[in-house]
């Protein structure tokens, strides 16, 4: 595939949203108008594609003063896999079927040349599968999770640890006027980056990540060798993935059929445990999705608008199967199957969780150095 051969592409916004999607969909519009491309956007996910009434042409107008604006303009789903696409049965029971020839029929009848789907490690794994059907497509990553393999870092993450960090700061001038504990829980899955970050920059004593599992001892001997101190609150951050060392997450609700399963309550379980050993008065609080809402901070932006430009870019060198990737200083292309082999979780041998230790925060383990 060759520039000359691109006239016309797709792009589509999938999973939750992240701070940035906006901005990424501005780059893309204006420059592939600038290589004389037509963009047309698709709702929805991957949906939009199947029902093609929700395809909409993206012209300069559409995206004018985006790039600030949390959200997307082009909607988002969290159950639009066209390889198992949720149908209902006649006994009202649910089941899946594969609509991904309709999808590729449909990407030929519109006359679309690429694809630029934007989106997590679900979003990127169906783009794989697109890709070996011969759709030309290229990926760009999104999560606040900061999740995904193959990036240095996804945008969306430093607007959801800025407003976690904001919280935490917010929340020890009245934890310290009440002489509380709190526990603040963010979100991340199954990573920890949010809750780590966010405990660092915000001066929390405690973090507890998904990937040290805690022992709740250890938790509440520090927040009592603080009481000891005369420092007689503390602020402990828990990522809505952590775990108790031999437990298992806490999660909401049964697992919905093409969903991933809800987590969160942790918060609220390590407060109650931490007032019935320590007899201190522990408040939650659930910082959920206004994590994910909102305007995205300026290092969001640019990163979105860098990765936005590098799949036009990379689409017109006829690049395929690959998702754009921050690999500082340069945005780069991995394959998707890379970027899909693995989750990324918080390293323990990191600088970051040295740092956190070395600080005096808390990972809920039993670290030989700390000293609470
Ligand atoms: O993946 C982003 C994320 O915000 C996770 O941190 C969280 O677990 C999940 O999505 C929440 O999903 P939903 O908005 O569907 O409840």
């Amino acid at each position: 595939m060759t520039t000359d051969k691109i006239r016309r592409i797709a792009v589509n916004t999938g999973g939750g949203d992240a701070p940035g999607l906006n901005a990424v969909l501005r780059a893309i519009v204006l420059s592939s108008i600038r290589r004389g491309w037509e963009v047309v956007g698709i709702q929805k996910g991957y949906a939009g594609l199947l029902d093609t009434s929700k395809i909409e042409t993206l012209d300069h107008g559409r995206v004018r003063g985006i790039t600030h604006l949390g959200g997307t303009i082009l909607g988002t789903a969290n159950k639009g896999d066209p390889f198992e696409m949720p149908m209902k049965l006649p006994d009202g029971t649910e089941t899946t079927i594969d609509r991904s020839d309709e999808l590729v029929e449909n990407f030929h009848r519109l006359g679309l040349d690429a694809i630029i789907a934007i989106g997590g490690d679900g979003s990127m794994r169906i783009a794989h599968r697109l890709a070996e059907k011969g759709i030309p497509i290229v990926g760009v990553p999104k999560t606040i999770d900061n999740d995904l393999a193959g990036t240095v870092v996804t945008f969306g993450f430093d607007t959801a640890v800025m407003v976690a960090t904001e919280a935490v700061g917010r929340l020890h001038s009245t934890a310290e006027a009440h002489e509380r504990v709190f526990t603040v829980e963010v979100m991340g899955r199954y990573a920890g980056w949010i809750a780590l970050h966010s405990a660092i920059a915000g001066g929390a004593d405690v973090a507890l990540i998904p990937e040290i599992p805690f022992d709740i001892d250890v938790v509440c001997r520090k927040i009592m060798s603080r009481e000891a101190r005369g420092r007689r609150f503390s602020l402990v951050v828990v990522a809505e993935g952590a775990r108790p060392i031999g437990g298992e997450m806490v999660t909401r609700g049964p697992k919905e059929l093409g969903r991933e399963i809800r987590l969160g309550g942790c918060a609220e379980q390590v407060a109650g445990q931490i007032t019935d050993r320590t007899g201190k008065e522990t408040r939650t609080v659930v910082l959920g999705h206004l994590q994910r809402g909102g305007t995205p901070t300026a290092r969001d932006r640019v990163l979105a608008l860098r990765f936005g430009a590098a799949a036009v870019r990379v689409l017109a060198e006829g690049q395929s199967d690959v998702m754009v990737a921050l690999d500082p200083p340069l945005v780069k292309t991995v394959p998707l199957t890379e970027a899909t082999s693995r989750m990324k979780t918080v390293p323990l041998d990191s600088d970051t969780v040295y740092t956190a230790r070395e600080l005096g925060i808390c990972l809920g383990d039993d670290w030989e150095g700390a000293n609470y």
